[in-house]
């Protein structure tokens, strides 16, 4: 059977060349607001180290540099950080569950769409928090699961809308089209936002707030290691 990492490695690289073309039209426009709501609640200052774990092509990693933080992008995918642009730092190919970097070197840790795609979540933010100095600064981006009226909507839209439109995009688009509903339905099952609030805590890190992003397709979660 393939680990999560794997899965996730499968999954990514046949999208590189076109990933936040398409994944900013099948968010509807949303994943933007989403990620620069994570940022700018950090409050990070210019100057600031930021790491960005699962940086992908970079959405995340152009957004701290316009607000003056000197970043380092790291993936698993070089086909994704072959296609990054704008970086003040040279990138890093490393899995998040094994961070190359010593222990409180950075003032802020990012991570967009990551969880989902590691075996062990409390294990790997453990990680994402021992490279965060004291006061530095954990955010993440991920999808949510709607609940109530708006369930219904969200279940046609990613039950059948999105890997029909997939499949017309074609070059592994139909794949990430029918994995990400049984992907966010799973996570967001065994981790309601209040229990990955939880294990954010039992990591170190306190003030840890959660956001519901368009009527709750969107995750927004930051906090602060002690
Ligand atoms: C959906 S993309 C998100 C990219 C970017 N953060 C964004 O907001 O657009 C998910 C990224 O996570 C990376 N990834 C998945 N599992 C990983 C792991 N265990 N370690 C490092 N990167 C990982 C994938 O290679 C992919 O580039």
């Amino acid at each position: 059977m393939s680990t999560r990492p794997q899965v996730a490695r499968r999954l990514f690289a046949p999208i590189a060349t076109n990933y936040e073309r398409w994944a900013r039209l099948l968010s509807l426009g949303q994943d933007g607001r989403w990620r620069r709501e994570m940022v700018s609640s950090m409050e990070l200052d210019e100057g600031n180290l930021v790491l960005d774990v699962a940086a992908g092509t970079g959405s995340i990693t152009r957004l701290l540099e316009e607000g003056g933080c000197r970043v380092v992008p790291l993936d698993q995918s070089w086909e994704m950080l072959a296609t990054l642009r704008n970086t003040s730092l040279l990138p890093v190919m490393a899995t998040a569950e094994r961070l190359p970097f010593p222990d409180g070197c950075f003032d802020g840790v990012t991570f967009g769409y990551l969880l989902r795609y590691v075996n062990d979540v409390t294990g790997c933010m453990a990680e994402l928090v021992r490279v965060l100095r004291a006061g530095g600064m954990a955010g993440m981006v991920e999808f949510g699961l709607p609940s109530g009226v708006w369930r219904p909507p969200w279940t046609v839209y990613t039950s059948g809308i999105l890997p029909t439109v997939g499949r017309a995009i074609g070059g592994g688009w139909h794949e990430v089209g029918r994995f990400l509903r049984p992907s966010i339905v799973e996570f967001s099952t065994r981790w309601d936002p209040e229990r990955l609030a939880d294990v954010w805590r039992e990591v170190g890190l306190v003030d840890v707030r959660v956001r519901s992003m368009s009527l709750g397709g969107g995750l927004v979660m930051w906090g602060r290691k002690t």
